[in-house]
């Protein structure tokens, strides 16, 4: 997937037409199979929902960052790589602020509800339950017992590096994930802060 992304780093001095850009590449997560088909119009949806700036922060680059790392993680400790790349869609999908908003995973949470009621988003009832407590507590979750879980926190949590961050082995929840961290080679400070 990785080939597929809009890198930090590419959309600067780009046409600056991001959601587009964004939406072009959660695309083509669904053209490689990892979404299930319906999520092509689904992402549109939810790009048009998002009510942040999409050059933010906590905007659709991120998204696709977090469900690269999701991937990558999910490939090595066997989690549910569909609950992971939806948990990347829409985990800030429902932010009303990129400062402090304690309460925007639970409304993550209840808009995948809601998209699954609208039968935008088809996952099973054990996936979306899944999905739904990720959103809910990735923020201030600390561990789970469930390894899908822990590999989407572990996902969003890695995208830190984009502030520049160093990241505390510490707060991670998967074995895979604490290994990138600990590489040498793994890039700590040259992420662009959006
Ligand atoms: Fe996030």
């Amino acid at each position: 997937m990785d080939g597929n992304l809009p890198h930090a780093g590419e959309e600067k001095g780009s046409s600056g037409d991001t959601v587009e850009s964004c939406r072009r590449a959660l695309a083509a997560t669904v053209v490689s199979g990892e979404l299930p088909p319906e999520t092509e119009s689904l992402v549109g949806k939810i790009l048009k929902d998002y009510r942040l700036d999409p050059k933010g922060i906590h905007g659709p680059a991120h998204w696709l960052r977090v469900m690269d790392y999701g991937r990558m993680l999910g490939e090595k400790n066997g989690a549910n790589l569909k609950v992971v790349a939806l948990f990347g869609l829409i985990h800030d999908a429902r932010r009303l602020s990129d400062h402090h908003d304690p309460h925007h995973g639970a409304r993550a949470a209840a808009y995948a509800r809601e998209l699954a009621t609208e039968g935008r988003l088809r996952v099973s009832s054990r996936d979306l339950d899944l999905l739904c407590s990720a959103c809910e507590g990735h923020t201030a979750g600390r561990t789970h017992p469930d390894l899908t879980v822990r590999t989407c926190w572990d996902a969003d949590r890695l995208d830190l590096h984009r502030f520049g961050w160093e990241i505390d082995p510490g707060q991670l929840n998967t074995p895979e994930a604490v290994e990138f961290v600990s590489r040498p080679e793994t890039p700590v400070k040259n992420f662009l802060i959006l």
